[in-house]
C-alpha cells in the first residue's frame, strides 16, 4: 500500500479576487504504517492536503498515486480508493448526512460490499469504540450536539476500517473521556494513520512523526513527536554573534533574491524568537502549579469558586502556551529555511 503526493500545486479559487495558492509543489510520500501527525497555523493547508489524498479535491498541478496508480486518470475508481484512505472531515457537518446515525455508519461499509448484517456489526463496533450511547442510534445526527456529531464521523471512517485512516482535527469538542477511548482505538489500528491537529498533548502520545506545514504551501516532514520537534528547534545553541550573522545574512538573501516567498525575519520576529521560549518557560510553570492546585481532592467542595478560577485559567494557560509555541516554532522555521538556502 502506498500513498504518495508528487509535485502537487492546489490553488484554491483560481482567478478570481479569492486566489489562495495553499499548496505548492508538494513531494510527499506517506510511510505506510506509521501514525503521522499534521501541525501547523490556521489556513497553512492541512485540510486542503488531506482531502487530496482520498480524491476529494483535484490538484491543480501535480499528481496523487495510490499504489502507484494515478488516481486522477480516466476510469480511476475513486470510491473504491476513498474505502481504501478514510477521511474524517474536519466539520462533522460535512460528512454526515444519512437519517439516522446507524445508517450514516453503515454506509461506508455497505458501499464496500458487505452483508447488512456484517455493516451493522462494523457500525455498532465502531460506535462502541468512540463511546456513541445505543440508545441514540435512530437520532438524526443532525440533532446532535457538536461532540457527538463528531463522534458518529470519525465511527463513519472508523467502520469502513481503511487501509489510510485520515483525521482532520477530530478531538476538536470531544470530552477527556472519549479522547482516551480514540486514543486507544487509533493506537491499536493496524494501519497507517494521519492525524491533523492542534492539540499537542494528544499528537504527542499517538504520533510516531510528524509532518509541518509552516504556511507557505510546503511541508516539512520530521521524524519524532510534535514536542521532540519543539525541544530541537528551541534547545539549538546559537551564539549571539552568530544570531546577528544569521539574520544579516537572511534580510541580504531576501533583498538580493526578491522573491516574495523568502521572506527575511523582521526585528519583531527576531525579538519574539529571544522572547517566546521565556514566556513559554513561565505559562509552563504557571501550568504545573495549577495542575498541582487542582490535584487537591478536597478543592472542588472547599472553594467551588477557586476551582472553576483555576480551570477556566489552567485552559487560557495551556492556549496561551500552544500559541507562543506555535508562534516560535513558525519564526525559527523560517530562519532555518533562510539559513539553510544561504
Ligand atoms: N474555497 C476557498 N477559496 C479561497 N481560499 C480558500 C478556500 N478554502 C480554503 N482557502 C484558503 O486556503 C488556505 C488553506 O486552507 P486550509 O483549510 O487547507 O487550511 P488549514 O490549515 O486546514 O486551516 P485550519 O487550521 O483553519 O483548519 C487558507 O488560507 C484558506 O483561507
Ligand atoms: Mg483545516
Amino acid at each position: 500500500m502506498s500513498l504518495k503526493l508528487e509535485d502537487v500545486t492546489y490553488t484554491h479559487s483560481p482567478g478570481t479576487a479569492y486566489e489562495m495558492h495553499a499548496l505548492e509543489h508538494i513531494n510527499l510520500e506517506i510511510p505506510n504504517g506509521q501514525f503521522v501527525g499534521i501541525i501547523g497555523h490556521t489556513g497553512s493547508g492541512k485540510s486542503t492536503l488531506v482531502q487530496h489524498l482520498n480524491g476529494l479535491i483535484r490538484p491543480t498541478a501535480g499528481r496523487v498515486l495510490y499504489n502507484g496508480e494515478d488516481i486522477w486518470k480516466e476510469g480511476y475508481p475513486l470510491r473504491e480508493l476513498r474505502s481504501h484512505v478514510g477521511l474524517v472531515f474536519q466539520y462533522p457537518e460535512h460528512q454526515l448526512f444519512e437519517t439516522d446515525v446507524i445508517t450514516d455508519v453503515c454506509f461506508g461499509p455497505k458501499n464496500q460490499g458487505l452483508s447488512p448484517e456484517e455493516c451493522r456489526k462494523r457500525a455498532e463496533e465502531a460506535l462502541d469504540h468512540v463511546g456513541f450511547p445505543k440508545e441514540m442510534y435512530e437520532k438524526s445526527p443532525f440533532e446532535l450536539s457538536g461532540g457527538q456529531k463528531r463522534r458518529v464521523a470519525i465511527a463513519g471512517v472508523l467502520a469502513m476500517n481503511p487501509d489510510f485512516l485520515v483525521l482532520d482535527e477530530p478531538t476538536n469538542d470531544l470530552d477527556m473521556d472519549t479522547l482516551d477511548l480514540l486514543q486507544e482505538v487509533l493506537m491499536e489500528y493496524d494501519g497507517t494513520i494521519l492525524l491533523v491537529s492542534h492539540d499537542r498533548d494528544f499528537i504527542d502520545r499517538v504520533v510516531t512523526s510528524v509532518i509541518y506545514m509552516p504556511g507557505d504551501g510546503s511541508v516539512t516532514e520530521h521524524a519524532g513527536s510534535y514536542s521532540e520537534l519543539l525541544e530541537k528547534l528551541r534547545g539549538k545553541p546559537a551564539a549571539k554573534e552568530d544570531k546577528k550573522t544569521a539574520a544579516a545574512k537572511s534580510i541580504a538573501k531576501a533583498t538580493v533574491s526578491g522573491n516574495a516567498k523568502t521572506a527575511k525575519l523582521s526585528y519583531k520576529q527576531q525579538c519574539l524568537l529571544e522572547v517566546l521560549p521565556q514566556e513559554i518557560e513561565k505559562l509552563e510553570a504557571e501550568i504545573a502549579a495549577i495542575e498541582e492546585e487542582l490535584g487537591n481532592p478536597d478543592l472542588y467542595t472547599a472553594d467551588p469558586d477557586k476551582f472553576d478560577a483555576l480551570s477556566s485559567r489552567l485552559n487560557e494557560a495551556q492556549q496561551e502556551k500552544d500559541d507562543a509555541e506555535n508562534q516560535w516554532l513558525e519564526i525559527q522555521m523560517l530562519k532555518e529555511e533562510l539559513e539553510k538556502t544561504d
